[in-house]
Parts: C-alpha cells; structure tokens; sequence
C-alpha cells in the first residue's frame, strides 16, 4: 500500500465549515431526528423559469458546446456593467473591468494567488466567510484577522489599524452586507477604507454577494465600486446565486480595477476554462430581467426574518433584526459556547444551525440562523430550540 499523504497547506486546515455541518447533519439525520437545515445561506426557493428557459435554450445551440472563453462571454460581462449602471449607477468597461467566475468562491478562491507571495500579510474582517483565509494560506500569504465588534456595528475598526500593518499589507478582505452578521457598510466606511488601502498600496477585496436580499428599498446596501476612487485600489466579488437562487448554478462575477481583473483572468486562463456558456446566456437573461423575480424574493425573506425575529425575541434570544442578508446573528445562551450549543441543538432538536466561532475567533458566543426554509420550518426551529 502506498504512502501517501496531504500536502501539509490541506493537512493544516481544519474541516471546512458547510462540509463539516452537511456531515454532522447526515449523522443526525441517520438516527432518524427530523432535520431542519438553518446551517447554509443556499436559497431553498427555486430559480424563476424563464433563466431555466434561457439556460435551455442555450444548451441547444452548438456554439455553446465548445470551450467558453476564459474570462466570460462578452454579452455575459456587458450584462454585468450594464446591471451595475442601473443597479449601482456605476459604470463599468466589460471587456476591461468585469470578469466572469464559476461562483464568486471560485473567483475569492483563486485571487489570492494572482496577487499574494508568499509571506505577505493579508487583512481579514472577521468573522468572515471561511475562504478569505483558506485562499490566503494556499497562496502562502499570512492572515491577520481585524475583529468586527458588535460596538463597532460589525464594521472594521479602520483607526484601529496601525501604519506599520497597513504597511506590510498586501490585501485586505471585507465583506458588506455582511456574512455572517448581516451588517452593512455605510458610505464614510467605504470612503475612508479606499483613502487607506490608496495611502498604503493595499488592495481592496470586497465579497458583495448579499447586496440584494435587503429590506428596506429606500436604503440598498452600497456597492464599493459605487464610492470615488474604489477602481484604484478594489475588486468586487459578486454572484447570481443569492439574487436569483442559483447557488447550483455556478455563476458570478468580479469587477473593479482592470489590472486586479486582469490578474485574476490570467490564473482563470491556467486553472479552468470557463462557465458553460449556457449558463451564461442564463446569466444574461437574470440579470436583464429577474429584478420583479428578486423583488418578490425579498419581500418573502423579510416575512421570514420577522417571524424569526419575533419568535427569537419571545424566547429570550439575543439577536441583531438584519437590514440586508438572510443571516441572523444570534447570541448563545450563557454557559454555552457557540460549539456546544449549536451541537446540542442539533442531537436534541434536529435544528441545524451554524456556531459563529466557524466563521473566526471573534464569532464565539454567537449562531447564525439561514432564514432559507419556509415559515412553518422556521417557526417549528425556533419553537424547538426554545422548548430546549
Ligand atoms: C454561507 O452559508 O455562508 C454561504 O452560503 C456559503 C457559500 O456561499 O459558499
């Protein structure tokens, strides 16, 4: 038998949160407790019919059978600058400054190594989606995670940061409305990050998946890109799936300064080749028409939240009401870690939850609640985890 072994960048990694969740999950559920999965931000609401039509349509077509190109179908990224103009009122080169990715994790994933040698310093609002880290490891970069406090809003602590680590850093990763705990960056947030990442050299990645599950029209979360000065220094991740309901779809995008694209485009020529193009005229037709589609998604998730919000707040859970994202940041109940008592909702009750330290250090002694099951699961979780 041969000998085998990890190399030592996979063997370090602890098991990845949403795998780590799905098999606990599996586990429980072969004891035969009925489950209810609040633990994965994965839309459970289908993708409307017309981009199936579309995708359809596209699979018949013996142009989209070849290889697609690299960095996305011109129409695909014209797409994109044009959702950008109408959505962010921001104007966007599509041969230049958007680039197509299979999911924003594949574009996050891979970006690190574009930019990062190894031994650079990487900055990482935390609690943060678990890919920040994982992709600064395998590009050989160093982490140093900047804690978003509950005092601060979840909003990075810029002052905090001294010269001498906005000096050593190469990047640094935010993510706004943010995941997990469903905070929103403000336009001086923006600003004065920009005015720091010019000041040191530093680059701005910003994760806007969530942008469009908000709740209040009148006040949409911001795109970076939309602020002076942002394609100087940032790239933007973004993606169909969360807008759309297409988490299966693979399809996203990054946009921003054309030198940071350019870069990521060269590692997509080396590493893959490309979304089906399908899927990309599927892309197309989402992002040109699903805005009435994405409209009714939101007013379903706002239901959502508020009876989980009310049903928490008649149990005596701490949590943060959310303006965007179907995340809710949830405090555990004292004398739990956040571990433990995700773990013993889920032996006794079947209720899924994600434990906030899974996203970083800084999420001990919280959970976070995917309002992405119907009203009744919802309310049935929430009634479980109160009755524990
Ligand atoms: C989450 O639950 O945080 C996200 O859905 C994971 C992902 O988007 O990959």
């Amino acid at each position: 038998m041969a000998d085998f072994k990890l190399a030592d960048r996979l063997a370090a990694l602890p098991p990845y949160l949403f795998a780590a969740i799905d098999k606990a999950k599996a586990e429980v559920a072969a004891k035969g407790l009925d489950i209810i999965s609040l633990g994965i931000g994965d839309p459970d609401l289908p993708t409307p019919d017309f981009i199936i039509d579309a995708l359809h349509k596209g699979a018949q077509k013996p142009v989209n059978h070849q290889y697609p190109s690299y960095v996305g179908m011109l129409g695909f990224r014209q797409a994109v600058a044009d959702w950008y103009k109408t959505r962010f009122n921001v104007e966007l080169d599509a041969n230049s400054e958007v680039v197509s990715l299979i999911g924003s994790k594949e574009g996050i994933a891979h970006f690190p190594l574009a930019f990062v040698n190894p031994g650079d310093t990487v900055l990482i609002a935390t609690p943060n989606y678990p890919v920040y880290g994982i992709a600064t490891e395998f590009a050989g970069g160093k982490p140093e995670y900047l804690p978003l406090l509950e005092e601060n809003d979840f909003l990075v602590d810029l002052e905090a940061i001294s010269d001498e680590t906005w000096q050593k850093a190469k990047m640094i990763f935010v993510c706004y409305p943010n995941n997990p705990t469903a905070a929103v960056a403000t336009r001086e947030f923006y600003a004065r990050l920009i005015e720091k990442a010019k000041e040191f050299n530093v680059i701005v990645v910003s994760d806007a998946a969530y942008t469009e599950i908000y709740y209040d029209p009148a006040n949409k979360p911001l795109s970076i890109m939309e602020i002076k000065g942002a394609k100087d220094v940032a790239i933007e991740f973004h993606s169909l799936s969360k807008t759309y309901n297409m988490t299966g779809w693979r399809i996203g995008m990054a946009v921003g300064n054309p030198f940071l694209i350019s870069g990521l485009g060269k590692i997509k020529e080396n590493v893959d080749s490309g979304i089906f193009q399908a899927v990309q005229e599927a892309g197309i037709a989402a992002l040109q028409h699903g805005e009435p589609h994405a409209e009714k998604f939101r007013a379903i998730y706002k239901e959502r939240r508020d009876v989980v919000c009310g049903a928490l707040t008649k149990a005596g859970i701490q949590h943060r009401v959310p303006e965007a994202s179907f995340y809710i940041w949830s405090k555990v109940p004292e004398g739990y870690s956040s571990s433990e008592f995700v773990t013993n909702v889920l032996m006794q009750t079947g209720v899924v939850l994600t434990p906030g330290n899974g996203f970083g250090a800084p999420g001990e002694g919280y959970f976070r609640i995917s309002l992405t099951v119907n009203n009744d699961l919802l309310k049935e979780a929430v009634s479980r985890i109160s009755n524990l």
